[in-house]
């Protein structure tokens, strides 16, 4: 794994280690590469009104936008319990409104010990996007 990967995971890493997700114990961390190189990360937050949680993606997206920057380059997402963690459908929706095709999403793989990686048009095929309503 390259460093600038290994410092997205780490990223998510941490954020993850701040997960309130005492309805699930399932916590989760995210962390973009903005289209600057800075990193934003984000931990999933629960609440005993269960539908009112968010996932670790929204954070790590609204960090982003609050920063001034729209553009995803490539996202790291971490399970504690559970590796492989892939995105909840509403979050590769939210990542694609700042994504392209092509962005990265990277998983980790703890069968393997090693990262998956997939495209947005792999896990959102024929999205709906800006693109639409333009
Ligand atoms: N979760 C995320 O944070 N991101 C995902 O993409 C999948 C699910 C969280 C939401 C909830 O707090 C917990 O994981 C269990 O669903």
């Amino acid at each position: 794994m390259d460093t600038a990967l290994k410092a997205l995971f780490d990223a998510a890493d941490a954020a993850a280690q701040n997960a309130y997700a005492p309805y699930s114990h399932f916590a989760v961390g995210a962390a973009i590469r903005g289209a600057s190189g800075v990193v934003f990360s984000g931990c999933n937050v629960e609440n005993a009104a269960y539908p009112v949680g968010s996932c670790a993606e929204a954070g790590a997206i609204a960090m982003m936008v609050a920063a001034g920057e729209t553009r995803i380059a490539e996202i790291a997402i971490v399970g504690v319990k559970s590796n492989p963690c892939y995105p909840c459908g509403a979050c590769r929706q939210r990542i694609f409104e700042f994504s392209e095709g092509s962005t990265r999403v990277h998983l980790r793989d703890s069968v393997k010990g090693s990262v998956i990686t997939h495209s947005m048009d792999e896990l959102l095929p024929h999205a709906f996007g800006p693109r639409n309503l333009a």
